[in-house]
């Protein structure tokens, strides 16, 4: 069965959903001049023979990329523009971007580059990109270690999403998405959350019926705000912290997952909301056991933190060198351009995620207050 969802932001784009979608692409890409199907070695292996590999004949040419976060970058993207010359794409070609968030967000840039703008039509793997990076137009790459830095906002032609890619993704990468999907609910989605509610696991029998609640919300925010000037921006909840925690331990040679981080930032920012009195104590209390029960929350040292929140102050949503955070205020519900003091976001990154050492410092109240007395 097959499901669409129309209209998705300002442009023609659809999603279709279901695991006969593949079919509709066939009938899709015939309009086209030359296809171009774009990659990694992953989605190569894994997810091309799902749909036929390269028998079924929907591609003219493929091009395969390495796989990981670490190769969104400019240097990946003029091999693909390389390839796009050589091989003479037109205005009338069209990339096929097979693949997770890496993937769709590469060849969604280099769509929008290439000749002032090609259409791109994205069949995302992963449960993250399914229902979060492959749709609503954002594409782009890091530039040194500034993440998502250089991009466009270009809204791809079509996005298939095909259930059946799940089964090769391993229970990470499973959680990885699931996170994206419970930030969708706390932002704007009580239903999708008392749904979640109801799972035990995020195994693909749980998820799968989740899928097309998180992409309506996810849909009908950027139908209102596409290029992020409001409302689009609550669906960086977790982000602020999250990307700060990304990029650190990705500079470190540490393995995290984008989703991961967003977990772990979507915490110490429900924490900062909860002590500033935003968001209330039952509500942080249902986030915290939610996050603890699917995630494990990485712990720092001192000096980390410190860098954490140095990089946090690069965040693109920041204006006037202050930080922006957007926050839940009750579950499903999300304040967007919220502040904090240094002190504040400080606070809540120790709480959160400082190690524990064992030794502990703690003022004499009763000298304290005889002295002030
Ligand atoms: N990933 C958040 C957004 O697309 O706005």
């Amino acid at each position: 069965m097959i499901e669409e969802i129309k209209g998705v932001a300002t442009g023609s784009s659809s999603i279709i959903l279901g695991d006969d979608a593949i079919a509709e692409l066939l009938t899709a890409i015939h309009k086209f001049d030359k296809v171009f199907l774009l990659v990694d070695e992953n989605t190569n292996q894994y997810c091309l023979p799902k749909i036929g590999g390269s028998q079924n004949g929907f591609f003219d040419f493929k091009i395969i990329i390495p796989s990981g976060e670490a190769n969104k970058n400019l240097k990946t993207v003029e091999q693909i523009w390389k390839i796009l010359i050589e091989e003479n794409a037109n205005r009338k070609s069209l990339i096929v971007n097979l693949g997770g968030g890496t993937v769709t967000d590469i060849g969604g840039f280099a769509a929008a580059t290439f000749m002032r703008g090609i259409s791109f039509i994205n069949l995302p793997t992963t449960l993250l990109a399914m229902i979060d990076a492959a749709i609503g137009g954002k594409t782009g790459i890091d530039f040194d270690d500034f993440k998502n830095y250089i991009g466009a906002f270009r809204l791809p032609d079509m996005v298939y999403i095909v259930p059946r890619f799940l089964e090769s993704l391993d229970e990470r990468q499973m959680r990885a998405g699931f996170a994206e999907m419970l930030k969708h609910a706390l932002v704007a989605g009580v239903e999708l959350w008392n749904a979640i509610q109801s799972i035990s696991q995020v195994s693909l029998d749980a998820l799968i019926p989740l899928i097309p609640a998180a992409v309506r919300i996810k849909t009908d925010i950027i139908s209102r705000d596409f290029t992020e000037r409001g409302e689009r921006q609550k669906l960086n909840f977790g982000h602020t912290v999250g990307h700060a925690i990304e990029t650190f331990l990705l500079g470190k040679g540490k393995s995290i997952l984008h989703g991961e981080a967003v977990a772990v930032g979507m915490f110490v920012e429900a924490y900062l909301a909860k002590e500033a009195h935003l968001l209330p104590e039952e509500d942080f209390a249902a986030i915290r056991d939610l996050i603890k029960k699917y995630y494990t929350l990485p712990s720092f040292e001192t000096n980390d933190l410190s860098e954490i929140f140095h990089l946090m102050k690069y965040d693109k949503k920041n204006e006037k060198g202050e930080i922006y955070f957007s926050i839940p205020n009750r579950i499903g519900h999300c304040l967007i351009r919220q502040t904090f003091t240094d002190g504040q976001i400080a606070e809540s990154l120790e709480s959160c995620l400082l190690k524990q050492t064992g030794i502990k410092k703690e003022p004499n109240q009763a000298r304290t207050d005889s002295r002030s007395g």
